[in-house]
């Protein structure tokens, strides 16, 4: 009888340590609906217990599993190896632009400063008051749609030609949550933010090639939303307010 799958073992490349790693590896069976990450945590169980590696819904909802597969950012939870694998060889890295911890394992510590660096949610009303309401229905609430849909995965961060080239740059998930920002009329920072959105490392830096949206698992259009701020920006700047 024909094997369910023509290949019966993936050959795969694994980072392993630090920086200063090396890629490992590793013969794994393969199976009907595999993804990467049971590729990963096959390895783990059956070949190397050490294996440092991130995960927790395995659904597309936590973004935690965020891996470079084939020299390309992807959530490994719900990519499938018949899709990137279709010669049975498979290279697994930690996420790029970031700091690596070990293994897998990238350091999300910068991507999530920058989130910071964009000021959080500033509201009118104390705890002890009723949430304010937004229509759903409201231009500003459609403009970002979208943009709240935002699983903090990463991907669109490590795919980014700009955060390659300038390190200061906020990157596309920040100025994404940014833009669903500026557009909460019940945000009280909009101006403090637009002057973090303007300066260096802000959004002009983005060069437009897009990468973020190409790559984003849940198809969001962090680059759109970067156009947004910067016409948000523009007319700051012509009005006088920055
Ligand atoms: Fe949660 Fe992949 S494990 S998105």
């Amino acid at each position: 009888m024909r094997p369910a799958n023509p290949i019966e073992r993936l050959e795969v490349e694994v980072w392993r340590g630090a920086r200063s790693g090396a890629f490992q590896r590793y013969e794994v069976p393969r199976r009907e609906n595999q993804t990467v990450l049971d590729v990963v945590t096959w390895i783990q169980r059956n070949l190397a217990p050490d294996l440092a590696y991130r995960f927790a819904c395995r659904v597309g909802m936590c973004g935690s599993c965020a891996m470079t597969v084939n020299g390309r950012p992807r959530w490994t939870c719900r990519t499938h190896v018949a899709k990137v694998a279709k010669s049975g060889r498979i290279r697994i890295a930690p996420l790029g632009n970031l700091p690596i911890i070990r293994d897998l394992v990238a350091d999300m510590k910068p991507f999530f400063e920058k989130w910071g660096k964009t000021g959080v949610f500033e509201g009118r009303r104390v705890r002890a008051q009723p949430v304010e309401a937004i229509s759903p229905l409201s231009d500003e609430r459609r403009a970002i749609d979208q943009a709240v849909e935002c699983i903090n995965c990463g991907v669109c961060y490590a795919a980014c030609d700009s955060v390659r080239w300038n390190a200061d740059y906020l990157g596309p998930a920040a100025l994404n949550r940014a833009w669903t920002l500026q557009n909460d009329s019940r945000d009280t920072a909009h101006d403090f933010r637009l002057a973090a959105l303007a300066g260096a490392g802000g959004c002009q830096l983005c060069h437009a090639q897009a990468g973020c949206s190409a790559h984003c698992p849940v198809g969001l259009d962090p680059s759109g939303s970067i156009a947004g701020l910067k016409r948000s920006v523009f007319r700051a700047a012509l009005r006088g307010r920055l």
